[in-house]
């Protein structure tokens, strides 16, 4: 007898019904999963047989072959584990319940335990999107199937549970009534722990509020890493739709803290310079990299010029689209990856180039061969260039209270605020990513601004990328002051963050 059991696959961010058909015929024995199944699917004969053992279930003498359609697309995972033992159990009449309009997805353990899985939201999302009323997931997971409202989500933690539910004999709790504790965040430093260093504060501010891409450059022990772990602490909250896009990201990569359905903070990612082309773009096993782990948030590369020409290549396509796509030999995938880009060098190898008081000790040569590092289409993407001069001695022993991150958010989020409501219904969350066809419109220049901009980009032989870059900054800076209309001001602090490529990159 063949019957069907509904679960899902994972297809970039996005989820897909998968039904799981099982056969079960007599003839000699034999155990086959057809449908594209990988290594991890395969395996699952193995974990079914001894759950269905040890749970006092009876596996079938005979010919067992599990379909999983459609039959066209690859199946990764331990998900299918459940639906498998389920449809099994349905053919053989172990289980009269009618299955009909549910959902499973869960790994089992040899005893029958139901073990967490990735990509759960994403899941939960599509069955209510295909009208599944019931989804069993499991218990570990329930945080992220509280999230599709409106159907009932079910966490279960051991195959025995699940069957005593759909046996009518004892009710699981819906996952919205399992009680989690969120693992407590640790708190992030405070800006004010930053002496001096009002210019890069600044930048930095302008950074969060804009979602603007920003350079530190400067000599050693500055202060430049120190300020970019800060950025987190000025961040504005995500919104509804980011904070759920960013949570399908991490479910799927498996990263969601314990506890958590909704992640609340952006993402801060400072993967090490040492970091793969694949680690950073994504691609192994088809999983998301560091750029969409960082999506909606902070991807902070720290000793730029060390990083791998090959990592630093793959950062410019996403830089510019906010997606990024995998193509491997087992399917191709794209995942979104709009990030703020922050990234800190020293000047040259020995550190101290261009140095107020220390002399450099590196060759012309060994300087331009260390700052050639980083291409000039990257160094164009970078909207705030900042150099971070060494703190002086009366500002690192001053007592004076610094400005404590709070009341930078305030005024980073009254900007966003701003920002939000003019890009209402365009799907631009911040000023960093408005369209070169949108620039007119959105950024009025005053006369004098307009008279500023033109004397600059011809004496500055500015790219067109540099020029809509300069504007979108402006327009950060502007809202930051809550003008509408950008002022010269306002243009001639934007220019002042891409002068330094001209100083250090001649
Ligand atoms: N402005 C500052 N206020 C207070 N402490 C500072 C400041 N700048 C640097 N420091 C101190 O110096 C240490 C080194 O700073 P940090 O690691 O940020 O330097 P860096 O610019 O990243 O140097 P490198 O180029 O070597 O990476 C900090 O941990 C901090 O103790
Ligand atoms: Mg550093």
């Amino acid at each position: 007898m063949v019957s069907a059991v509904n679960s899902f696959g994972l297809m970039g961010v996005d989820s897909y019904l998968v039904r799981v058909e099982v056969d079960l015929s007599r003839s000699l024995p034999s155990f086959d999963i057809v449908g594209l199944p990988d290594a991890t699917v395969r395996e699952s004969r193995d974990r079914v047989r001894s759950a269905m053992k040890n749970c006092q279930l009876t596996f079938p003498a005979g010919k067992v072959v599990v379909n999983l359609a459609p039959a066209d697309t690859r199946k990764a995972g331990a998900i299918y584990d459940l639906p498998i033992l389920l449809g099994i159990l349905k053919s053989q009449g172990q289980l009269d319940a009618s299955l009909e309009g549910m959902a499973f997805v869960g790994e089992l353990s040899l005893t029958g335990e139901i073990r967490p899985v990735r990509g759960v939201l994403p899941m939960a999302l599509s069955a209510r999107a295909l009208g599944i009323h019931t989804l069993f997931i499991p218990a570990q997971n329930a945080p992220e199937g509280k999230v599709a409202e409106g159907i009932s989500v079910y966490g279960a933690d051991t195959l025995e549970n699940l069957l005593a539910h759909l046996r009518g004999e004892h009710p699981l709790p819906l996952a919205s009534e399992i009680p989690h504790t969120p693992e407590e965040v640790p708190p992030t430093a405070d800006l004010c722990e930053v002496k001096g260093q009002f210019e890069a504060k600044r930048a930095l501010e302008i950074s969060a509020a804009g979602g603007h891409n920003l350079l530190l450059i400067g000599s050693p022990g500055s202060g430049k890493s120190m300020l970019a772990k800060r950025l987190p602490s000025i961040l504005p909250q995500l919104t509804y739709e980011e904070a759920v896009e960013t949570t399908k990201i991490q479910s799927i990569a498996g990263c969601l803290p314990k506890g958590v359905s909704l992640v609340q903070t952006r993402p801060f990612r400072s993967p090490h310079h040492t970091v793969t082309p694949v680690g950073l773009a994504g691609g192994a096993n088809l999983r998301p990299g560091e750029i969409s782990l960082a999506h909606n948030g902070v991807l902070f590369l720290d000793e730029l010029p060390e990083f791998s020409r090959g990592a630093l290549e793959v950062l410019r396509q996403p830089l510019e689209d906010g997606t990024v796509t995998i193509s491997r030999a087992t399917g191709q995938v794209r995942y979104p990856s709009s990030f703020t880009l922050v990234a800190a060098m020293n000047p040259c190898p020995c550190g101290y180039y261009g140095h107020p008081t220390r002399p450099c000790t590196c060759s012309p040569g060994a300087v331009s061969r260390y700052l050639s590092r980083i291409s000039g289409p990257l160094l164009d993407r970078l909207d705030l260039h900042v150099e971070v001069a060494p703190v002086n001695y009366a500002d690192l022993s001053s007592s004076l209270p610094q400005e404590r991150s709070a009341q930078v958010r305030a005024r980073v989020t009254a900007a966003r605020q701003i920002q939000s409501q003019r890009y209402q219904g365009t799907g631009i969350t911040c000023n960093a990513k408005i369209t070169a066809a949108m620039l007119p419109k959105v950024c009025p220049l005053s006369d004098q601004a307009n008279h500023l901009l033109k004397s600059a980009f011809e004496r500055l032989s500015l790219s067109a990328r540099a020029y809509d870059r300069i504007l979108k900054t402006a327009r950060t800076i502007a809202d930051l002051d809550g003008c509408e209309v950008i002022e010269a001001g306002h243009i001639s602090e934007a220019i002042q963050y891409r002068s330094l490529d001209r100083k250090y990159w001649h």
